[in-house]
């Protein structure tokens, strides 16, 4: 499929009344869905409406084979020969909890995260070291996106349980080398768990190739619908992990006094499950297979590319992350001096129709040990075209004309006043 035609597919980018939609350069917090994800959703909806594995009529059937089909397809697209390690969850956070919060901790054990975590894989740490007693590492990343081995090989030697990572980043959408932290953290006696929310919508996963213990990601990043969550573990992984959720679905058997839990992937999904977003996320994956993710990635950072050179003579821009496009092909960050990130983008929103993200992008530890009040991000995905990057560069150049250095003017009313969403 041509990325050239993609917009089309996707009904929210349609022309109303002859114009142009916004453009949408929020896509690293969720992305549009091409109309074969509504379709499938409305499949289900429309032709089989039931629940899988509970009854035995023939609605039944069909949406439960749909359902596991659905987990086969998306193991193979992310690289993992064994469907069985694939759970369906509501997003990544859950995901990185089932995982933190399954394992059985001992006092004094230690996971290791970098100092630019997003909340998802922050806070479920810090509640195990309140609770559970567990310690909490922090490697920290140099600001130019290269990547501290050797750091990283002194604080396995102190000992590390879990290795829980990003594999690309939502502030500046620098990538970690997974294969190098992989072998890293074995050679040690260490699991590993990355963060791959930012990453698999862009990149292939490999997971059997890279051979992390656990991999999490969201649907809804990548094509799919709202609330669709996935984790990829290994087999004897999972079976250590003690299900966040228990009830209908996680178990062979009942009595009153006892019960026995299924094999994974079961035991982790308790009660009725999300079947229109199971079906519509394999849709989006597939949508996105089509496409070829060599050929998403290479538009993002041709686009990217575009941006950063039309606004490198900028002084006042302080793009984040590294210095080439090609390194966080997917995110433009960036500060701009004098200016709130909130004001920022609300003028991009109400003077150019583009729509960013704003503020500290759940990754409020990062700016707290800087003191830095937040950041702009645009994202890019593959419906984005160059009409998009240079309408973010036309806004960004005319507010930087309207607001000169040293201004205390302010572009429109600020919000700053609005709690950081995390
Ligand atoms: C790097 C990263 N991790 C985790 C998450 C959380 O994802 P979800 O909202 O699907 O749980 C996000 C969401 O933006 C993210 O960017």
């Amino acid at each position: 499929m041509s990325l050239g035609r993609a917009r089309r597919d996707f009904p929210a980018l349609r022309r109303r009344r002859g114009k142009r939609p916004p453009t949408y350069l929020d896509s690293a917090c969720i992305s549009l869905v091409p109309r074969a994800t509504l379709n499938a959703m409305e499949e289900y909806y429309a032709e089989y409406p039931a629940c899988a594995g509970r009854s035995f009529h023939r609605w039944s059937e069909t949406v439960g084979r749909r359902y596991e089909e659905a987990r086969e397809a998306i193991a193979r697209f992310a690289g993992a020969s064994d469907p069985t390690g694939l759970i369906f969850l509501r997003n990544t956070t859950e995901a990185i909890n089932l995982v933190g919060q399954g394992l059985a901790w001992r006092r004094g054990e230690r996971v290791l995260i970098t100092g630019q975590e997003h909340n998802s894989n922050l806070i479920v740490w810090q509640r195990l070291a309140a609770e559970r007693g567990i310690r909490i590492e922090v490697l920290d990343l140099p600001g130019d996106g290269r990547f501290p081995s050797e750091e990283l090989e002194e604080r396995l030697a102190g000992g590390v349980r879990l290795v829980s990572v990003f594999h690309a980043s939502n502030l500046d959408g620098r990538s970690l080398p997974i294969r190098e932290i992989v072998q890293r953290a074995h050679d040690r006696g260490a699991l590993c768990l990355f963060d791959g929310a930012q990453s698999a919508p862009h990149r292939a996963i490999d997971f059997d190739r890279v051979g992390a213990d656990f991999y999490a990601f969201s649907g809804h990043k990548m094509l799919g619908p709202t609330g669709t969550g996935l984790l990829l573990g290994r087999r004897e992984r999972l079976e250590e992990l003690r299900p966040l959720v228990v009830g209908g679905e996680t178990v062979a058997w009942s009595r009153l006094d006892a019960h026995e839990l299924r094999p994974p992937p079961y035991r982790f999904e308790a009660g009725l499950q999300n079947y229109a977003g199971v079906l519509g996320a394999r849709a989006g994956i597939d949508y996105l297979v089509g496409c070829g993710l060599a050929e998403v990635e290479a538009r993002q950072r041709d686009l990217n590319r575009f941006v950063t050179r039309a606004l490198a003579d900028e002084p006042r821009i302080h793009v984040l992350g590294p210095t080439d496009p090609a390194d966080r092909p997917s995110i433009f960050g960036f500060t701009v001096d004098g200016i709130d990130p909130h004001d920022v983008a609300l003028f991009l929103d109400s003077g150019y129709q583009v729509l960013v993200r704003s503020g500290m992008h759940c990754v409020h530890s990062w700016y707290d040990r800087r003191g830095i009040a937040g950041s702009v991000r645009a994202s890019f995905y593959l419906y984005n075209d160059l009409y998009d990057a240079r309408a973010l560069v036309r806004g960004l150049h005319e507010l930087l004309r309207r607001v000169p250095s040293g201004s205390s003017a302010k572009v429109r009313s600020p919000i700053r006043s609005r709690t950081d969403p995390s």
